[in-house]
């Protein structure tokens, strides 16, 4: 498919979708993601020559919030290897909402049941290598930089915000303490997981990201491999099965990509090579991110999530 169509319908599929923005609104619990424009709708494609194709608000910066969660997982199996991390925490779905205390009542003593939900990220980002809540950041976003090869920024105001109102967080981490499941105390541990969420990043970026996953840990573009095929594979599982909350099943059904979204309207998918039907765009792969900030009732883009659906029906990304 020649370039210009590839613009073309992404153009169209972003006004087809904008006025799913209304199924939604901005996350109201984190103070300073409750004003963000909710009619905002962009989307990036990177293919494996790094050519990036854009249409909507597509050079927007917004916070990674649970989309951390997917990249802390894969830093963390890079550093510390897979068998140490799924020691700590499990990979199934729980079915309750993404910062539930629910599970520990019921599963005690018990690991927090996949690194997605808000225990099991606040878990991993507690093991990062590092000695202190600087060191491990440190160590987290030169992770992330190698990959996407510029350097990145904190957002201040989001990470106070948060800091700030996160009291359920908060429990949960105290909850994990209390289960002998982090080593660091509650606050350092709050600290770096907040940290990790209120990192400011572009959709560009997260493409990179999102391509990286799909060629299994490879870098088609700098041809190198940044982290395992395992890692790589475990990584599109946990997206596949938990990485859109209680609509990952509805996702995996109507639009088949492994993904990760967060509460500041942002998904990470991750599009693998598929040898059939050549006629259709990105046959070798590609990453996508979207943004869009109005959430559904399961924390998710709603706007966006229609988009990928879109995308995927239209160009048979799905992978089952
Ligand atoms: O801990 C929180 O609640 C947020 N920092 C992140 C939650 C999130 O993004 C869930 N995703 N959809």
């Amino acid at each position: 498919m020649r370039s210009e169509e590839v613009y073309e319908k992404l153009k169209q599929w972003v006004e087809d979708n904008r006025s799913h923005t209304m199924l939604g609104e901005p996350a109201q619990y984190i103070p300073a993601l409750a004003n963000q424009d909710r009619d905002q709708l962009g989307i990036c494609i990177m293919d494996i020559d790094g050519e990036t194709y854009k249409a909507g608000e597509s050079d927007v910066k917004f916070t990674l919030q649970s989309i951390s969660k997917i990249i802390s997982f894969v830093a963390l199996c890079h550093f510390k290897g897979l068998d140490f991390v799924l020691d700590k925490v499990d990979v199934e779905p729980t079915g309750e909402s993404f910062n539930s205390i629910i599970p520990f009542e019921i599963h005690r003593p018990g690991k927090p049941f996949n690194p997605l939900i808000n225990a099991g990220a606040i878990t991993v980002a507690s093991m990062l290598p590092g000695d202190t809540v600087s060191e491990k950041y440190e160590r987290f976003i030169l992770f992330v930089e190698g990959m996407i090869g510029h350097s990145l920024e904190l957002d201040q105001e989001v990470y106070e915000s948060e800091w700030k109102t996160a009291h359920r967080n908060r429990a949960l981490a105290y909850y994990l303490k209390e289960s002998n499941l982090l080593d660091l105390d509650v606050e350092e541990a709050l600290d770096i997981y907040i940290r990790l969420c209120a990192i400011c990043i572009s959709l560009e970026d997260l493409a990179k990201i999102g391509l990286v996953i799909a060629h299994d840990g490879y870098d088609p573009i700098e041809e190198r491999q940044i982290f395992s095929h395992d890692v790589a594979r475990i990584a599109k599982v946990l997206m596949v099965t938990c990485g859109m909350y209680n609509s990952s099943g509805k996702f995996a059904a109507h639009v088949g990509i492994p993904a990760k979204s967060g509460v500041s309207g942002g998904i990470l998918a991750s599009v693998p090579p598929k040898w059939h039907s050549p006629e259709k765009a990105f046959r070798k792969g590609c990453g996508i991110a979207v943004f869009s900030p109005a959430i559904d009732v399961n924390g998710n883009s709603a706007a966006g999530t229609m988009l990928l659906r879109q995308i995927s029906e239209e160009w048979d990304f799905s992978i089952f």
